[in-house]
């Protein structure tokens, strides 16, 4: 299959393309567009067969539920049994926006597939022109994963989509680099307090001002976790070829990390603030600006996928605290490393 890619901006006729995107989805295929977070790889959610598409083409388990994306908020109510008051008050302060709700599924009426035999679907109204005006044109709604193959980094950028699934997808929507760049905070609020089941661009400290307490598990407690709630976190994710180790932001630790693996051969990759790059490391990849985490998430996936495109043996990624979206970050990179530290 031929993977085409098309440029959604200023200056191309938009409606062409988006009842172009609109006409593959209606015939059951699948189309990557970009959201605020990542890109994601939709399928009509209500047609079983084109949601199966999303599976096939990502080689995702079968037993990982998809989050469905509208383009309004009203829809929910067609999708679910009950919306909960605090959900109501979350969809109304955060969406649209990087915030996924679970909440109990209406039976039979979005494809078997979509929730992969839970009883509950996650939906979210995503923060992104492209999403929402091919969302509004197409009047469904759209299971979307992120759209990268299973268990490489989330693609921040359209290059990210075609190098993963070219081939395998008819349509790419190039809309440029995605902002927040890692995926939305998943919450459960079929429970009370709501749980965090995945960190992201919302944190803990922004849903708590609205709804009051909130359940986080720690990173520890993620870790140990046998049943995680969010199946999709039991994978191995976000992870380059080369193995990674987290390090604390210690230049001095650092300098002597990376000369010790080159002395036993290795070629380091070390991804960090900016203003690391003078540390001899083989190869360096910046997260922005140091303790700017919004820069720091918008980089994450960009930089581990650039380390798979050098002859690195091992890659350092520093480290960042867990506050606001630092949570999200530290739960990616924890993934991507396997908990390893240095
Ligand atoms: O930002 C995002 O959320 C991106 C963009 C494309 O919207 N999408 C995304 O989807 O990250 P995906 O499939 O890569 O991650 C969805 C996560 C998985 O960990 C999955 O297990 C969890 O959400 N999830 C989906 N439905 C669920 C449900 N009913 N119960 C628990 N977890 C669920
Ligand atoms: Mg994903």
């Amino acid at each position: 299959m031929e993977t085409v890619l098309i440029t959604v901006d200023k200056k191309v006729d938009k409606e062409k393309i988006y009842s172009q995107a609109v006409d593959l989805l209606n015939q059951g295929e699948v189309v990557a567009f970009p959201t605020e977070t990542v890109y994601g790889l939709g399928a009509v959610a209500t047609d079983d067969e084109a949601v199966k598409k999303i599976y096939e083409a990502k080689g995702r388990p079968s037993d990982n539920p998809l989050i469905v994306h509208i383009g309004t908020i009203e829809e929910v109510s067609d999708y679910v049994e009950e919306v909960p008051e605090k959900a109501k008050k979350l969809m109304e302060r955060f969406w649209p926006g990087p915030l996924t709700l679970i909440m109990k599924a209406k039976p039979d009426v979005l494809a078997k597939s979509v929730m992969a035999g839970l009883p509950t679907v996650g939906i979210r109204m995503p923060d992104h022109e492209v999403a929402l005006e091919l969302l509004r044109t197409l009047k469904k709604p759209l299971a979307a994963p992120s759209a990268n193959r299973s268990g490489k980094p989330s693609p921040t950028k359209a290059e990210h989509v075609y190098e993963d699934l070219k081939g395998r997808i008819p349509l790419i929507l190039d809309g440029g680099t995605t902002g927040i760049g890692i995926e939305s905070t998943v919450l459960d609020v079929t429970v009370d307090p709501p749980v965090i089941l995945r960190p992201g661009g919302v944190t803990k400290e922004m849903l708590e001002a609205e709804i009051g307490e909130v359940a986080a598990p720690s990173l520890k407690e993620q870790q140990l976790e046998s049943t995680p709630k969010a199946p999709g976190m039991k994978y191995t994710h976000y992870a380059p070829e080369a193995p990674v180790y987290l390090i604390e932001r210690n230049r001095e630790k650092i300098e002597k990390t990376v000369r010790e693996l080159q002395n036993k051969g290795h070629r380091v990759a070390l991804l960090a603030p900016s203003n690391y790059a003078s540390i001899p490391a083989d190869y360096f990849f910046p997260f922005g600006e140091e303790g700017d985490r919004k820069q720091m998430a918008a980089n994450l996936y960009d930089a581990l996928r650039a380390c798979d495109k050098t002859d690195a043996t091992i890659i350092l990624a520093t480290t960042t605290s867990t506050e606001g979206v630092g949570a999200a970050i530290m739960n990616r990179l924890h993934k991507a490393a396997g908990g390893k530290f240095i």
